[in-house]
C-alpha cells in the first residue's frame, strides 16, 4: 500500500543535497505583526509590487510569500534574508541573481487560497504548483481546451464523482511541467501528457512530445492539505522529496 508522505516539522532547516528536491508548506495568512516583519526584508521592488495588490488579503499574502521564501533561503545559504537579489527570465520564472551564493540554489513558488509551497533544488530546473480544488472550474469544456487528447480521454474515462479531483490532478501537474521549464505558457499545453492517477508515492513520467525534451522530466503529486491539490516536476530522475512544513 502506498503511505502519503508527511510533512514534516523541524526546527532547522535540513541541509539540501543535489539528489534532493525540498518542498516547503506555509500558509500566508499571518498576523499583522508577522507581515511587519516579513515586509522589513523585502526589496523595495518587492514592495512596490505589493502595494499594487488592490486587496489587503492578497497584498499581506504576497508580502509574506516573498518574505517566507527569502528566509528559507537564507537558511539554506546562510545569507541574511534581506540581501537577495532575484531576477527573472523572459516568461517571468524568478531566480536567484547570478553571484548569489556558492550553490546553483534553485525555486519555485505557488500558491492558492492563502497555501503556499515552495520547491528548492540544487543544479537541476523545478517548478511547483498548488490549487485549491474548486470544482466548478472542472466543468465545462476546460479539459478539452487545455488537455492533450490522452490526458482528456483518461479524465473522460473515470465515473463523473472522480472527475472534478482528477481534473485537478491533471491541471497541477501541467502546470508544475511548464513552470520547471519556466517557458510559462509559450509551451503548449497539448505538447505533453501527464499520468491523471493519484498515486502519491512514485515518481511520474512526463511524457513530452517535443523532442529533446522527451524523458528529461519527472513529477510527483503533491497533497498540501485538505481540499487542496499540487505537483512538482524536476528535471531528471534521480532524486528523492523531502516534504517540509514552515511554522
Ligand atoms: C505564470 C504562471 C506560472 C502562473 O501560474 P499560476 O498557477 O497562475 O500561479 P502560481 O501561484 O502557481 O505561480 C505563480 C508564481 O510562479 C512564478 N512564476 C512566474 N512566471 C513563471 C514562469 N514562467 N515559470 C515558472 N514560474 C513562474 C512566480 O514566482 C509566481 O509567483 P509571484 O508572482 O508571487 O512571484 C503560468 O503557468 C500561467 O500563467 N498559467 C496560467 C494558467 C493556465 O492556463 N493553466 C493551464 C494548465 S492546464
Amino acid at each position: 500500500m502506498c503511505v502519503e508522505p508527511l510533512w514534516q516539522t523541524v526546527a532547522k532547516v535540513p541541509p539540501l543535497l543535489p539528489n534532493e528536491v525540498h518542498v516547503w508548506r506555509a500558509g500566508l495568512d499571518v498576523d499583522p505583526a508577522e507581515i511587519g516583519r516579513w515586509r522589513a526584508t523585502l526589496s523595495a521592488e518587492e514592495v512596490s509590487r505589493a502595494k499594487r495588490f488592490h486587496s489587503p488579503q492578497n497584498r499581506d499574502r504576497y508580502m509574506a510569500g516573498r518574505g517566507i521564501l527569502r528566509e528559507i533561503l537564507a537558511r539554506y545559504l546562510g545569507t541574511p534574508s534581506s540581501d537577495f537579489r532575484f531576477c527573472q527570465n523572459a516568461h517571468g520564472k524568478p531566480a536567484l541573481s547570478p553571484g548569489s551564493g556558492l550553490v546553483d540554489l534553485r525555486f519555485n513558488i505557488s500558491h492558492s487560497h492563502g497555501l503556499a509551497l515552495f520547491a528548492f533544488t540544487l543544479g537541476r530546473e523545478v517548478g511547483v504548483d498548488v490549487e485549491y480544488i474548486l470544482p466548478s472550474r472542472s466543468e465545462g469544456r476546460l479539459a478539452e481546451r487545455f488537455f492533450s487528447p490522452r490526458e482528456v480521454v483518461a479524465l473522460r474515462s473515470l465515473p463523473d464523482s472522480a472527475q472534478p479531483e482528477a481534473f485537478f490532478h491533471c491541471w497541477t501537474r501541467k502546470e508544475a511541467y511548464i513552470k520547471a521549464r519556466g517557458g510559462g505558457l509559450s509551451i503548449s499545453l497539448a505538447s505533453f501528457t501527464v499520468p491523471i492517477d493519484s498515486n502519491l508515492c512514485t515518481h511520474l513520467p512526463i511524457t513530452a512530445h517535443d523532442g529533446p525534451e522527451a524523458g528529461r522530466w519527472w513529477l510527483r503529486p503533491l497533497a498540501p492539505g485538505e481540499g487542496f491539490v499540487g505537483a512538482v516536476a524536476v528535471e531528471g530522475a534521480d532524486w528523492s522529496l523531502g516534504l517540509w512544513q514552515w511554522v
